[in-house]
């Protein structure tokens, strides 16, 4: 444990050639692993990445691609995808093509309220004399909170009384939550310096503790509604009873719901990527969603409406945004961004559900009919190509031999190239 602090703490004060020399005597990575570290994107610099994060020593690129004429609310957009998953970007596209035959996705969002906690521990406090004390001072506490911020809002308090239901028995405890309209922010360091501002005012004001002071992650106020019609003549009556069957497999079963909503963040993650926000927080207010109702269930409903054509709908909370953090740093960030063309957080999250919805439309479809493999191995094969050396026009015969013979591995692969480089 000691000799692992001690690694770390001498990382943080070494510079790039030092720490590069670390990586080759101490986990004997070779010149040529070093070499790949030390090739960084032109637009970054060592300086750059290691201050963005702790122990920086090089940048692990991810593809980035766009879908075209990705249609919501009557717009066209150009949205950019961020991911490793060779089907993502061709499934966003399939779905968003469909979709475009009968006028495109329609999505309305929540204002970007969001919920800063306070944990107040006082055991000797009664929760309505507190209840009543912490309304009465509502206002100052709305004032200390919004003496932080010119632009994000807090706009109200509440309070709520828990119990610790963990094996510890804590006993109980009350939380103060503030309620914030961070606009166009995705707000988690605006509120958490609220939180911890009005703290020590709310201490006084309970004669309480106060022990964790952050935003919740569940922004369930900030909700994305949106909405999909997938024209009977377009896919055929069949598949939809079919994908009208995955979708009860996946409402009614959390192991198959898991699946299913993993696709559903497929996109949501790629564009969340490819944008600079936080996907950790989006997925875990996606997943905790899912379980709202007692039981985890698909994040997207599927239903056939009265002229047989297959509806497909989202809801979800979705905390995004487009000015701050990350967004002000990182040049390809700014560049999706500029490619998506959009001005608020709100434009943002609507486009990010409908790319939710088209993917869990491509999966399903896909695996309510030929199944994923076909699709996938296609992509697979590609890579497998490229991995063994196929270069240009190899790469799509290799891709299609390796297909032909249901073998895809790079084995058979380097012997099929082989053969050709005989000839
Ligand atoms: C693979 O990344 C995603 C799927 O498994 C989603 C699903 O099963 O619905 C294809």
């Amino acid at each position: 444990m000691k000799k692992k602090k001690e690694i770390s703490k001498k990382i943080y004060d070494m510079n790039q050639d030092e720490r590069m020399n670390f990586l080759k005597k101490d986990l004997k990575l070779s010149s040529k692993e070093i070499e790949i570290l030390k090739d960084l994107p032109k637009n970054f610099t060592f300086d750059n990445i290691n201050r963005m994060i702790e122990n920086a020593i090089g940048i692990i690129p991810i593809p980035l691609g766009i879908v075209n004429n990705f249609v919501v609310n009557k717009k066209k957009y150009v949205v950019p995808m961020a991911t490793e998953e060779p089907s993502i970007i061709a499934a966003a596209n399939k779905a968003a093509k469909i979709v475009s035959i009968s006028g495109g996705f329609t999505a309305e969002c929540d204002d970007s309220i969001m919920i800063g906690q306070i944990q107040l521990i006082s055991p000797n406090i009664n929760f309505q004399n507190l209840k009543k004390k912490i309304l009465k001072n509502k206002q100052l506490l709305l004032d200390i909170a919004n003496s932080k911020s010119r632009s994000v809002q807090a706009k109200d308090i509440q309070i709520r009384h828990l119990i610790d239901e963990s094996q510890n028995k804590m006993g109980e405890m009350n939380i103060i939550e503030i309620i914030v309209d961070t606009k166009d922010a995705m707000g988690a360091n605006v509120i958490n310096t609220m939180c911890e501002a009005i703290a020590p005012k709310i201490e006084e004001i309970s004669n309480g503790k106060t022990i964790l002071k952050i935003l919740s992650n569940f922004s369930t106020k900030r909700l994305v509604r949106a909405k999909a019609i997938f024209l009977k003549n377009e896919i055929g009556a069949e598949i939809i009873d079919r994908i009208l069957y995955a979708y009860a497999f996946a409402y009614s079963d959390p192991y198959r719901a898991v699946t299913h909503n993993k696709g559903v963040m497929n996109g949501i993650d790629s564009v969340a990527i490819a944008t600079g926000q936080d996907y950790r927080a989006i997925e875990s207010a996606a997943h905790a969603y899912a379980s709202i109702s007692g039981k985890y269930r698909s994040l997207t409903k599927w239903t056939k409406s009265k002229d047989g054509n297959l509806i497909g709908e989202i809801e979800i909370p979705l905390a995004v945004g487009v000015v701050g953090g990350i967004i002000l740093v990182h040049p390809f960030v700014k560049t999706s961004l500029k490619i998506l063309n959009i001005k608020t957080a709100k434009e943002l999250a609507m486009i990010m559900a409908c790319v939710g919805l088209a993917q869990n439309f491509s999966a399903i479809r896909a695996l309510a009919s030929e199944g994923i493999q076909k699709g996938h191995m296609k992509l697979h094969a590609k890579n497998i190509a490229i991995t063994a050396g196929a270069r240009g026009n190899e790469i799509d015969n290799l891709a299609n031999k390796l297909i032909k013979e249901g073998n895809v591995s790079v084995n058979r692969a380097l012997e099929l190239l082989e053969v050709v480089s005989k000839k």
